[in-house]
């Protein structure tokens, strides 16, 4: 299962491939605007340093933040254009799926955002798109069980051979990985805390504690 970043900050880009654990990043609206990016000019350029981290297999989401169709595809395209690492990422609307129709039958790969049903998820494997990414955490915060969700889209996608890979998203802790690699989806997408905490189990510590006590109390260096 391929592990993405979900930030568009570049020193936890840089940590995350310091692990080891970087296999791709995703952004969103909200996360792009806390990087201080204040003009298009100065977010074409963070995308484009975001992309230059990454390794010819590792991509990008990028989200468009228009809401009709011709904007929709205008941006889509734009982004596209800027990188060949760039997914554009689209939400979940009518005039989205459109949106993901043409730019998959232009080749360029799109990634549909905010889903949470798997009827939403059926239309975005329809219309083509590259990643469906269902939001596991924001369904668990109004008391729906979000891995079942990832479970029903594994199965539909199963169904029918649709080549759309899934990227969940909203993933707030380890459990969540574990029960996705479980499913045996492509990807998830999470912030370099969860990447961190899947290092950690008390036991080891414990243990790791008496393996030096032992040694050093016995062995001279
Ligand atoms: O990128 C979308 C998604 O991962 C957001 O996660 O924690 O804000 O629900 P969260």
């Amino acid at each position: 299962m391929k592990f993405f970043i979900d930030t568009a900050n570049l020193k936890e880009i840089d940590q995350a491939r310091s692990l080891g654990m970087l296999d791709g990043v995703t952004t969103n609206p909200s996360l792009m605007s806390k990087e201080s990016l204040f003009n298009q000019k100065e977010i074409q350029k963070h995308y484009i340093s975001i992309c230059e981290r990454l390794k010819n297999d590792e991509n990008v989401s990028a989200e468009v933040i228009s809401s009709n169709y011709i904007d929709m595809i205008q941006e889509g395209e734009k982004l596209a254009l800027l990188h060949p690492r760039i997914v554009v990422k689209i939400p979940m609307t009518k005039n989205g799926i459109q949106a993901i129709q043409y730019l998959s039958n232009k080749r360029i790969k799109t990634n549909c955002t905010l889903v949470f049903s798997a009827g939403q998820a059926f239309l975005a494997a329809k219309a083509g798109a590259y990643y469906v990414s269902p939001f596991v955490g924001r369904l668990d915060d109004v008391s729906y069980n979000g891995l079942k969700l990832i479970r029903e889209i594994k199965n539909v996608y199963e169904n029918y051979f649709f080549k759309t890979k899934i990227l969940a998203a909203s993933i707030r802790h380890s459990l969540h990985v574990i029960e996705c690699a479980k499913i045996g989806i492509h990807a998830i997408t999470s912030p370099i805390k969860v990447i961190n905490s899947l290092f950690n189990h008390p036991l080891t510590d414990i243990g790791l504690e008496q393996f030096i006590k032992d040694y050093q109390s016995k062995i001279n260096n």
